[in-house]
């Protein structure tokens, strides 16, 4: 797996705050490889993902795609929020094909596949507002996926969805990013989403905003919830953040992967 992404020593403080919101940090991201971000709310993670999109630069150090600094947004990685937003006066096709649109390059057969990947195809007429909230995120990612990006920056994108809504959608994420190779980036606040969907687990801790550990997930695709090895990584990354965040004091000396309960844990 070749590094497409490598944030170098990223520390952040925002304009008229005294102490920074993320502190050093540094990580490499392979091409193709799905990661998830967790950690308490306020820790920086949303901070840290718009510096990934290019929307927002670090006061320090930098992000690089494939070697080189990143300064501005591209369509090559696109970013997914909690909600769709998607435009009430456009039809689902249109909304689907807004990207494709800026670009100059409207394609109908592009949007109408889209719309067949994430199971829309009778709905490419209707209005966004008559639809149920999974199936406006499936719209969202629909556009997300039209200008074949090469990322996707997902903000949690199923929190506001029902369990049932959200573990299909998780799944069908993450089929899609894998069949199209895509590297993906989640923040999430949810253990299970993050076993569900991520080959390696980053784990932030707060003030300042910095990584403290990660884990791999080391189970197959399509990934079953209901069997004993998803609930035995699910239950060893839920330890491990708890060791790792639970306890500031813990958080701050950066617990060694010998406490951490399970082999797979690496201390960042
Ligand atoms: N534009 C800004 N100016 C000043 N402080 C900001 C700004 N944006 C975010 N912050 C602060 O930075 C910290 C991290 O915010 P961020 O939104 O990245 O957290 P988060 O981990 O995504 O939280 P949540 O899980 O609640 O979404 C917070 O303390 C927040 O108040
Ligand atoms: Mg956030």
């Amino acid at each position: 797996m070749s590094d497409y992404v490598r944030v170098d020593y990223v520390s952040h403080t925002f304009k008229g705050q005294k102490a920074p919101t993320l502190s050093d940090i540094d990580v490499t991201i392979g091409s193709g490889e799905q990661v998830a971000l967790i950690g308490r709310s306020g820790c920086g993670k949303s901070t840290l993902l718009h510096m990934l999109a290019g929307l927002m630069m670090p006061s320090e150090g930098c992000v690089r795609i494939h070697g080189h600094q990143l300064t501005r947004p591209s369509a090559k990685w696109n970013m997914m929020f909690q909600k769709p937003s998607l435009y009430p006066w456009m039809s689902v096709a249109d909304n689907v094909g807004l990207g494709l649109a800026f670009a100059g390059k409207k394609d109908p057969k592009r949007v109408a596949d889209l719309l067949d990947l994430v199971g829309l195809s009778d709905k490419a007429k209707a209005n966004p507002q008559s639809l149920s909230g999974g199936q406006q995120q499936r719209v969202a990612l629909a556009r997300s996926l039209a200008t074949s990006p090469d990322m996707l920056l997902l903000d949690e994108p199923f929190s506001a969805l029902d369990a049932f809504t959200r573990s299909s959608l998780q799944d069908e994420v993450s089929r899609i990013a894998r069949e199209q190779s895509l590297t993906m980036v989640m923040v999430t606040h949810d253990i299970e989403e993050a076993v569900a969907m991520a080959d390696r687990v980053l784990i932030m801790a707060a003030e300042p905003g910095r990584i403290v550990g990660e884990m791999h997930v080391d189970l197959d695709f399509p990934r079953n919830r209901a069997t004993p090895e998803f609930s035995r990584q699910r239950e060893t990354l839920m330890t491990t953040f708890e060791q790792l965040v639970g306890d500031e004091s813990a958080a701050t000396s950066k617990v060694a992967p010998d406490e951490a309960s399970d082999d797979d844990l690496e201390a960042a």
